[in-house]
């Protein structure tokens, strides 16, 4: 398996200042022992790999459109995240499929897109607090994997992230117990859909990852590092995340 994954996904937040952040986080960490990954807003991508070079720190994309290039105001290609220095695009994020009512079909094609430019495909799933309420997680998360992972996915292609959209920028956590039973459930189903290769991918949890509460989440079994938002944005807190991910 690859080494365990702590990946930062700014959303819609950070300008050239936050640039130093990034510094900060390199100087902390200059030689981790999992992968550290950034996905800054795409104004900020080709700036923030250029800094980032030279240091243990990737970059990528939080989305991109399924076209190598075409007429499609506003979006932006895989092959353009590539171009700019990133390694991953996170695609399927549960904000896209509620604000750009994005759908699993998008999402393969968006994931292959993703491949086509030799990046890996962070692909999320992830329950709404009435799925979870009615008891319909663990169908809900096999729909999204069975929906949103192309066929042929490897663990040098892929990574998913079980984020529970009720979890997310809220403060709120599932017991470790819930993790455990849904990443259990996830790394199940990888392996018999992909074998091998489905036993190899990470799995990432994500949704109010914090340094006060990661170790705990890490030491969930089949938790093979965490997505994080708001608690991405600072190098301290992150960097609290990744020493307790060099942890586990
Ligand atoms: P959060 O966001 O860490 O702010 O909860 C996680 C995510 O959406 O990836």
């Amino acid at each position: 398996m690859a080494r365990k994954l702590a990946a930062g996904n700014w959303k819609m937040n950070g300008a050239a200042a936050s640039l130093a952040e990034i510094e900060a986080l390199a100087k902390a960490h200059p030689d981790p022992t999992c992968d550290v990954l950034i996905c800054p807003p795409a104004t900020l991508l080709s700036r923030l790999s250029d800094r980032a070079s030279g240091t243990a720190i990737q970059s990528g994309g939080q989305d991109c459109h399924a076209a190598v290039s075409g007429a499609h105001t506003g979006d932006i290609s895989a092959q353009m995240i590539a171009d700019a220095g990133g390694s991953h695009v996170i695609v399927g994020h549960s904000e896209r499929r509620a604000d750009h009512g994005e759908t699993d079909a998008d999402i393969v094609a968006k994931a292959q897109a993703v491949w086509g430019a030799d990046l890996v495909a962070v692909i999320c799933v992830g329950e709404t607090l009435a799925e979870r309420e009615a008891g319909q997680t663990i169908n809900i998360v096999a729909a999204q994997l069975a929906g949103s992972i192309p066929d042929g996915a490897t663990g040098d292609t892929t990574v998913i992230a079980y984020e529970p959209v009720w979890a997310i920028g809220t403060g709120k956590v599932p017991t470790l117990e819930e993790i455990a039973e849904v990443h259990a459930d996830i790394r199940a189903r990888l392996t018999a859909r992909f074998g091998p290769a489905g036993a190899d991918m990470l799995i990432l949890y994500g949704g109010s990852v914090k340094p006060s509460n990661a170790d705990e989440i890490f030491g969930v079994p089949d938790v093979d590092g965490a997505l994080v938002g708001g608690a991405s944005l600072k190098a301290e807190d992150f960097g609290g995340i990744i020493a307790a991910l060099e942890r586990a």
